[in-house]
């Protein structure tokens, strides 16, 4: 059981954290009920209680920062609707992926500001549908904004915690991400260690040299599978060994893992939180979503992937394990789990 479910007595960091409970990190924005990455889906985000929002970042041809899962925007953008690109449309390799789209780097910011944002996972996710068209691609500023401004009016902070996007590729590019974030973050006033962000990252070389430039707090992604694509470590499952915990302890202020590395196929709780906890790092896994599909066996309702299983008390399982933040596309679930927690049941 996570030390803040059970603390009492006087004030102590267990007890604040009793009191704030796990970060909820409304991934890509309430993703689940918007189309992801766009200022729509953050608003939302915010008005349901995510402490933090995220974006993912990828450079325009021009050097701004833009908010998008991929550069390759084919999925969530209308741009196949514009024939004024039909040209732009390429294949190329990004960390050893062949990809056919198009791409934001051959775009300049103001071009990519004609597009309109759509929904990822429209079988899944129909009702998003309704939004498609109605929302630009944001930048790096837009949301450091809208979090700034949501921040004042609801008396919360809220927190961004952005994500470089293939930083290796866009560094050989002559477009590297950090610069541009690092200097939006000291325009924000939000380049210290106590401020609310969190910069996270697939690679490893990356956040190494961000330590050697900003006190603001580090996080390393790992998955189950592959290697970071810098070349850092042989494969990311190593990096989950306590040998490696230690290591990214030197940089890092947490990890965010995969769910299942948390919980095991076989359901059984890995110990990869108390390893990580043990080398002094937090642990924010992602990323919870409420269909079937994506679900934990144990936590599905019915056979469509598509429907809505019991988010909650997966959340909730997971709170108990120990994580102290987590990714979800349902941000309200989340919030609704961790207030399950500080009000026990009558
Ligand atoms: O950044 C945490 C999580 O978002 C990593 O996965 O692929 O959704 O960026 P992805
Ligand atoms: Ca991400």
């Amino acid at each position: 059981m996570a030390a803040w479910l059970t603390a009492g007595g006087c004030a102590t960091t267990a007890e604040h954290k009793m009191e704030t409970g796990p970060l909820v990190i409304a991934h890509r924005g309430a993703s689940g009920e918007r189309p992801e990455h766009t200022l729509l889906a953050y608003e939302l985000a915010i008005k349901q209680g995510a402490d933090y929002i995220e974006p993912d970042l990828v450079p325009t041809k021009d050097g701004h920062l833009v908010v998008r899962h991929e550069n390759n925007i084919v999925e969530t953008t209308d741009i196949a609707q514009h024939p004024e690109f039909a040209a732009r449309r390429t294949t190329k390799t990004i960390d050893g992926v062949k990809e056919t789209g198009w791409f934001t780097e051959d775009f300049t910011l103001a071009e990519l500001k004609t597009l309109r944002a759509i929904e990822r996972l429209p079988q899944m996710r129909p009702a998003n549908t309704q939004y498609n068209g109605q929302a630009e691609i944001p930048t790096l500023e837009e949301v450091i904004a809208l979090a700034k401004r949501a921040g004042a009016e609801s008396g919360r902070t809220i927190g961004i915690y952005p994500e470089t996007k293939h930083p290796s590729y866009f560094a050989a590019l002559g477009l590297a991400i950090e610069p541009k974030l690092l200097a939006a973050l000291k325009k924000a006033g939000w380049d210290r260690a106590d401020a609310p962000v969190f910069i996270q990252s697939f690679e490893v070389n990356n956040l190494k040299a961000l330590h050697q430039k900003t006190k603001v707090r580090l996080i390393q992604l790992i998955k189950p599978a592959t290697a970071p694509a810098d070349g850092s470590y042989a494969t990311y499952r190593e990096m989950a060994e306590p040998a490696a915990l230690k290591q990214i302890a030197a940089y890092a202020y947490g990890i965010g893992p995969e769910l299942t590395q948390i919980l095991a196929a076989d359901n059984k709780p890995t110990t990869l939180i108390a390893d990580a906890h043990a080398a002094g790092l937090k642990v924010h896994p992602w990323t919870f979503r409420a269909e079937n599909a994506f679900l934990n066996l144990a936590y599905r309702t019915g056979t469509d992937p598509a429907e809505h299983g019991r988010l909650l008390e997966e959340i909730r399982f997971f709170i108990g394990l120990g994580v102290d933040g987590f990714f979800t596309d349902y941000p309200y679930i989340g919030a609704q789990a961790r207030e399950s927690f500080r009000t026990p049941a009558k």
